[in-house]
Formats: C-alpha cells, structure tokens, sequence
C-alpha cells in the first residue's frame, strides 16, 4: 500500500516527512517522494527505489521550510520510476498531490486533460488529480477541490499543496486510509498511525467523503459538499511496534483480516458492473490454447492446483499444475499451443521465473498471476493480472493466496465465456457465489476465538493430517504447509481415497486430523473416511458448510461451519479456518510467526 505523510508546523518539514515515511515502509514500497511549500514555491523531490535514494537527495541539498507532504508508492499504474513516484503536480508546479488509492475513472479523465492541451510526465492514475485541480481553479481553492473529488471514481486518500496557501495542507478520504494527527502548535496527516505516533497520539480519523484543511493552529473538517463536520479526538494508546500492524499482534493474522477486503479489490478491479469479466487485455485467442500448465511454488503453486479445478471444470480446457522445480526439468510438451500461467506473489521466484522463460523459449504464451507490479515475472510474462493483495508483509502466505484463486475462478469464467461453454445461469451462478466469498470471509473470521480454542489442543502435537477429496485436497495441501512453515509441526495433506493405500498405518491415538469435507458429491466417502480415522483414535476437527453441520458434527470431535456456498467456491473460503488454526498453534507455542526458522519471503535462488 501507498504510504501518506504530512506535516504543517515549527519544526524543518522534510525531517518529520523522511521520519514518517520510514516508519510506513513496512506497508510495502518501491519509491518515494516529497513536496515542501517553500517562500513562494513548492520545491519536489522524488527517487524510485527506497526511501534512503530520496534521504541522500535531500542532504546533497538540503529543502527549507515546514509545510510538506510525502509520498511512499506501491506501483499500480505504471511500473516504479522517478517518474511515476508521487507527488504529482501541475505544469507550473504551483499545485502537488500525493494519493493513496486508485482512481478507476482515470484514462477519461485523462482524456478530458489531453484534449484540453494537457501534458503528463507519467503512467500514473493520479496525475489526473493536479491537473484536473489546475483546469478548474478557482478563487476558492477548497471549492475546486470538492469540485473535482466529485468528478473522481474509485478510492483516494489524498494531501494537496497550493502555493497559493503557503499554510495549509488540503486532505481527503474516500476507501483508503487517511487520518490527521493533532499537535502542539503543529499538526500531521498520515496513511497510518506509526508515521506520526513520535509526535502526537491524539488523532482524526478521516471517514468517506470527509476532507481536511490543515494549519499548524488548527484543522477543520468538512463533506464533499463543504458543510462542517465535527469529529472526536481519538487517544492512540498502542506501541509503535503494535501500530505497524494496525493493532494486530502480527503481520499474519493483520494480512488473514484483510481478506475480505483483498478479495473484494481483487473482484470489483476486473468485473464490470454488468458483470462481465474484464480480461480483454490479455491478447490471447483462448480457441487457440490446447492445453494450460500452471505452474508455480509453495502457496502459489497451492492456488495453482485450485486453479487447475476451476480451469477443467468450468472452461474445460485440459490443465495441469507442475511445481516449478520441477516443470523446468520434465521435459513438459509445451509449445506454441501452450498457455502457461505462472503464479508468484513477490513475482520474484526464481524457480517460476526461470519456467517462464524456459516456456516462452518454447513458443508458450505465458501469463503472469503476481502481487507485485514491475516484477520481474510481471514485466517478462506474456500478460499478467494482479492480485490487489496489497503488500504480503509475513513470510506465510494468507490473502496473496485466496486473491490467486479468485483470479483463477475469474479467468476460468472468463475464458468459459468466450469458448461459449457455459450457460448465462450458470455463470451468473458462479459469478454471484464468488461475490459473495468478502462477506462471508468476514462472517468466518468472527469465529477466530472459537478456533483459537480448537488450536489450544494441538499445542502438544508433534505430527498431524490434512484430509480431503478433490477441491478440498488442493485446500487440505496448503493448510499443511501453513501448519508446517509456522507452527513446525511435521503434517501431510492426504486424499481421504487414499488414506487405505499406506497413510493409514500412521494413525494413532489421538493424532489431529483436520478433515475438509465442502465437495457434496464426495460427502457420503469423505465421511466413510471420518470415521475411518476415528475408529483407529484421531482426533478429528472436521471443516464444512453450515448445511452439513448434523452429519458432520456426529463423526467429528469438532467443527468449523462455514457459510453454505457452491461448492465449486468452497475452497476460497474454507482455507481462512485453516490458515488462523496454523496462525494460533505457532503463537500459541510462542515462535516467531511472521519469521518463520529457514524461511525467506521471496525465494529469489534456485
Ligand atoms: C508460502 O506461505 C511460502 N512463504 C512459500 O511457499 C511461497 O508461497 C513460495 O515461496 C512462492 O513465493 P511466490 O508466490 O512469491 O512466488
């Protein structure tokens, strides 16, 4: 995420702002930048790369005065450059923003701007802000600001300079984050309170559709339509070490909460509002494709074989998922006809990279799945959709995974679409279950209290088995590795069919089972298979839909409902019970949760 910071007061501006903007570099970055209102000007400096590129600029040559905002940027339009980097401004530089969010209407905009006789110096969506305040200024400058806010579709938090008010910072709120930090004889505004928690505790924070006028001795809020608004102080009482994590005891269990929300971005960036899906970018004659290869590592490679499911079952095109490692070496019958769909959070890995380009050696067409923008796997793919994750800060991955699935259930309707093989009621089907997953990962999520109690009894397990049949398999493979990166607990994800074939011989008294039982055309065997392992003393805590409670809860020691959905969805959401069970066995045995022994967030070797 983009990170805000802001400061009006005594004090030398750019220190307070290279401070602030060192304490959100935590959200994820990849350049930064600052505007400083100067005697009669605004003075703007900004570096790709981290925030250090832009302190060293600062000491060659130092920038007066004590009113600034600042600006660390997570790509989403344009890849990292000085160029893209915030803050943007107006031709004559008498106008600088810094924005938080995404401006969804920007290209008409733009458009607007350009047939106006308007020039941009970047890719970036929010350089239509300056220039849209620049087009419309008026007298009032407040009034151009609600003016243009109003032509804006999507999600800002915004800090606006005009050298005209050499004393004032202009902020505004819509979707992303944006809170003002009161002071003694200086005041703050910040994406986030670590940025401004050195100098004060006491905070607004900026509600939708709410803005700022912010001077050392006062700040003012207002609606989009001007009127007054009064808003209550609030006390910060956490640690700076809490308030990286939002108040959260850590990266992943923060990253596991937003969920709902990183799937939402994920959903509403490529579904149009008359539902279509919104993947004509990727120039790809999906009639062309013989078969799809997805392949990746760990999680990725995990979303991967979900990814496969939805792929066969919904556009049937013959699919299949290889780890990495090993894709580069099996000789795969990739060619021309080959569509590969590489899948990578940091879009780093080397191992997938180097599929990628073993792939496109061989006449593929490659696809990119990745959470970073500018990536190395992003920007030599073929094509490539983001997840909107936002950055994935823990070492395990929790919403980077439930976002690539997502993108796979997208793709796979969308392809489905064009292939004309699937009826209008069914896509608007699947379609509608998938729109439903944000709320009920929030309605899962509420019962993180009464799985935390069901961990409490795994604390003292050295080994333990994930089951399922089918979808609930791929599910049941990443819940394993989750368990086994972050609690050290040695688990295997088996398929319940095959339990009979070996596996079984390992079940004793008392050993956890966690068995995945969403697939209602699996049901009856998955439960054969319950009760299979409790015959023989597991201790099984079973993971279905609510319509399954009755059966499922009389061969099972406990149970985790989740909301009833298609079962071809129930994979997206039956992995957030399974993802706080690992979360709450390792911070229950008290390790390092975020840092897991060994572990590296980017595996950038082979
Ligand atoms: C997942 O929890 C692990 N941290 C690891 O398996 C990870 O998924 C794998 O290294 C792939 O990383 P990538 O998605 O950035 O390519």
């Amino acid at each position: 995420m983009c990170g805000i910071v802001g400061y009006v007061g005594g004090k030398l501006a750019s220190d307070i702002i290279l401070d602030g903007l060192e304490k959100l570099e935590y959200r994820g970055y990849d350049s930064a930048g600052i505007a400083v209102q100067t005697e009669n000007k605004i003075d703007i400096r900004k570096k790709v790369g981290r925030l250090q590129n832009l302190s060293e600029s600062i000491q060659e040559k130092g920038i007066e005065g004590n009113l600034a905002i600042g600006h660390t940027r997570w790509a989403t339009h344009g890849a990292p450059s000085d160029e893209n980097s915030h803050p943007h401004y107006n031709s004559d530089m008498t106008i600088a923003v810094v924005h938080n969010g995404i401006i969804e209407n920007y290209m008409e905009l733009k458009k607007e701007l350009l047939d106006k006789g308007y020039t941009f110096n970047s890719e970036t969506d929010t350089e239509v802000i300056p220039k849209l305040l620049d087009l419309y200024e008026e007298e009032d400058f407040f009034k151009t600001i609600q003016k243009v806010l109003k032509m804006v579709r999507g999600s800002y938090a915004l800090g606006i300079l005009n050298v005209k008010y050499p004393d004032t910072i202009f902020c505004a709120r819509k979707d992303s984050p944006l809170i003002v930090g009161k002071g003694e004889k200086e005041n703050f505004i910040a994406s986030d309170v670590p940025a401004l928690l050195k100098y004060t505790n006491k905070v607004y924070y900026l509600e939708n559709g709410e803005l700022g006028i912010i001077k050392e001795d006062s700040v003012e809020f207002f609606d989009l339509d001007g009127n007054s608004v009064e808003k209550e102080l609030h006390e910060i009482k956490w640690t700076m070490e809490q308030a990286t994590k939002g108040g959260y005891s850590h990266f992943m269990l923060k990253e596991i909460f937003e969920q709902p929300k990183s799937i939402e971005d994920t959903l509403k960036r490529r579904i149009s509002d008359k539902k279509e899906i919104l993947f004509d970018d990727i120039n790809l004659d999906i009639e062309k494709v013989k078969d799809i290869y997805i392949v990746a590592c760990g999680t990725a490679y995990n979303a991967g074989l979900q990814g496969k499911f939805a792929l066969q079952k919904i556009a049937k095109i013959k699919s299949d998922v290889d780890i990495a490692s090993e894709f580069r070496y099996s000789d795969p019958f990739v060619d021309e006809n080959s569509l590969v769909i590489l899948v990578s959070q940091s879009g780093e890995t080397l191992d997938t990279l180097a599929a990628l380009r073993d792939s496109k050696a061989k006449g593929a067409r490659t696809l990119a799945i990745t959470n970073v923008i500018g990536s190395s796997i992003a920007r030599e793919a073929d094509d490539v959709i983001y997840t909107w994750a936002g950055p994935e800060i823990a070492v395990a991955s929790t919403k980077a995974y439930t976002t690539q699935v997502t993108v796979f259930y997208m793709l796979a309707l969308y392809f489905a679409k064009k292939k004309a093989c699937i009826e209008e009621k069914e896509y608007n089907r699947i379609l509608d279950n998938l729109l439903a997953v944000p709320k009920q990962v929030e309605q899962i999520l509420a019962k993180d209290n009464e799985i935390m109690k069901m961990a409490e009894k795994m604390i003292d397990c050295q080994h333990g088995f994930f089951l399922g049949r089918g979808l609930d398999y791929s599910v049941a493979q990443e819940a394993s590795l989750k368990m086994k990166e972050v609690s050290y607990m040695h688990t295997e994800a088996f398929a319940s069919g095959e339990l009979k074939h070996g596996t079984i011989a390992l079940i004793e008294q008392d050993i956890p089972v966690l068995a995945i039982t969403t697939q209602e055309s699996l049901f009856e065997k998955s439960v054969s298979n319950i009760r299979e392992v409790k015959a023989r003393g597991a201790f099984v805590i079973s993971i279905t839909q609510e319509k399954n409670a009755d059966l499922v809860k009389q061969v099972s020691d406990e149970v985790i409902l989740i909301p009833d959905i298609d079962d071809l969805i129930a994979g997206i959401t039956c992995v957030v019970p399974l993802q706080l069970m690992a979360y709450h066995v390792s911070t229950l045995r008290g390790l390092d949760v975020d840092k897991p022994r060994n572990l590296a967030k980017s595996v950038t070797v082979e």
